[in-house]
């Protein structure tokens, strides 16, 4: 993610260093046609010019006064607090802020040292924009106002979701060498132990052949999950990608699931029906896109009466992600939701949600958003999850399919 520095903030703040509403140069002979023109500026002059940057700028930017007044917002900052620009011209700043907040010295430093800083990671929820908003902080000095600053937030979620993704590729590789060790040691006895009850289960007594019979079917188990963890070892084999329609495999998802486990859930389709088709294996998408009804269906539970499942497609150009060993930034403009309104993800098993063998449920492997995540990572793409009781959504973006792809 590109960070603007903050010394740049500081050289373009002409168009926000406004005096507040109710002075000489105030909003009432201001023709208000931009939210951030310039009161002296005409068309075509450089502060219209810096005036439209500031209000193109998809960050929320805020010029603040010395007392906490805020004198001006970009509409990103509108968007982000919820609020319109006249709203929070009327307040001060700390009334934004969750209590004790961080960003209360911060600015109080700026004001004191006349020079900028950067916070990373700083949480600006509340209850009135949401939960968990985290942000990177930047603030300057306002040039022409004393103890005035220029404030720009940064939300985290890009960069929260390559981190993350990162730490889970991590996790995939040593549990995709761990799969296929497992799977040839263990697949060989098991049948043997296998072969052997069903032997017995011939020669012995009605009381000890229900023994036999669950050998058996303790081996089966065994069986499964040792198949489900070399489903992480590729064996080195190339795994076939071509041009994907999407809502095809997400119509295909959404019957297997309605035949079976989610058979009392209402589904919900929003799809863009323009969306080109995504660089992907289809088997393995089907793969992914079950996993995650799956658990969506289970987080819901068997007597909710009001079970929903969303499923969302959308075109999202913009979205663009370093990933190592490639020179340049892949961008991900395709975006799949798969949203429920089940109990929410527990708090404590949100930063190990996508790592293997976390589960809550008691015949649960914890190896479904393990094997989603190396699928979605091994297509170059993300995925996050995000969740609130009664709204879980877990977020995948994926690349796009050229036809250079298809030449490949
Ligand atoms: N949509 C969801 N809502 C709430 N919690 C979820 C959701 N999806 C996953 N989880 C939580 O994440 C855990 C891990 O999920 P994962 O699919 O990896 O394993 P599992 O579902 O427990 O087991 P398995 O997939 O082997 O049946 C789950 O046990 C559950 O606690
Ligand atoms: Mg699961």
């Amino acid at each position: 993610m590109i960070r603007e520095p903050a010394s740049k903030l500081g050289a373009s703040t002409g168009a926000l260093a406004e005096p507040p509403a109710g002075t000489a140069a105030g909003s009432s002979t201001q023709p208000l046609t931009h939210p951030l023109a310039h009161p002296l500026a005409t068309p075509g002059d450089k502060n219209v010019q810096a005036a439209q940057l500031l209000n193109a700028l998809p960050h929320p930017l805020l010029s603040v006064a010395g007392d906490g007044t805020i004198l001006d917002v970009n509409p990103a900052a509108e968007l982000f607090f919820a609020m319109s620009r006249n709203a929070l011209r009327r307040i001060k700043f700390q009334e934004l802020l969750p209590f004790a907040s961080p960003m209360v010295s911060a600015i109080e430093q700026v004001r004191q040292r006349r020079a900028p800083i950067n916070e990373y990671r700083v949480d600006l929820g509340t209850p009135k924009i949401g939960v968990e908003r985290f942000v990177d902080i930047h603030i300057a000095p306002l040039p022409n106002l004393r103890d005035g600053v220029v404030i720009m937030l940064q939300e985290r979620t890009i960069a929260d979701k390559m981190d993350r993704q990162l730490t889970h590729r991590g996790a995939a590789r040593s549990l995709s060498a761990m799969g296929a060790m497992m799977a040839h040691e263990i697949k060989n006895p098991l049948s043997g132990i296998r072969g052997a009850a069903q032997l017995l289960e011939t020669a012995v007594g009605d009381e000890d052949r229900a023994l036999c019979r669950l050998i058996c079917d303790e081996t089966d188990r065994i069986v499964d999950l040792v198949e489900r963890m070399e489903a992480f070892s590729d064996g080195g084999r190339p795994v076939e990608r071509g041009a994907v329609n999407i809502h095809e495999v997400l119509e295909h998802v959404r019957r297997v699931a309605q035949a079976g486990f989610a058979r009392r859930i209402r589904f919900v389709e929003s799809y863009d029906p323009s969306l080109p088709h995504v660089l992907a294996n289809r088997d393995q998408l089907v793969q992914v896109f079950l996993n995650l009804v799956k658990n969506a269906a289970e987080a819901i539970g068997e007597d909710a009466c009001d079970g929903e499942i969303e499923l969302t497609t959308a075109f999202r150009p913009g979205v663009r992600i370093k990933s190592p060993g490639k020179a340049s930034p892949v961008s991900l403009p395709l975006e799949f939701c798969v949203r429920d309104n089940g109990a929410g993800v527990p708090e404590d098993l949100m930063p190990h949600l996508f790592d293997p063998f976390v589960t809550t449920k008691s015949s649960g492997t914890g190896l479904g958003l393990a094997l989603v995540a190396k699928i979605i990572g091994d297509h170059g793409g993300v995925i996050e999850c995000e969740s609130h009781a009664r709204k879980t959504v877990f977020r995948i973006l994926m690349p796009v399919y050229s036809r250079r792809d298809g030449a490949a």
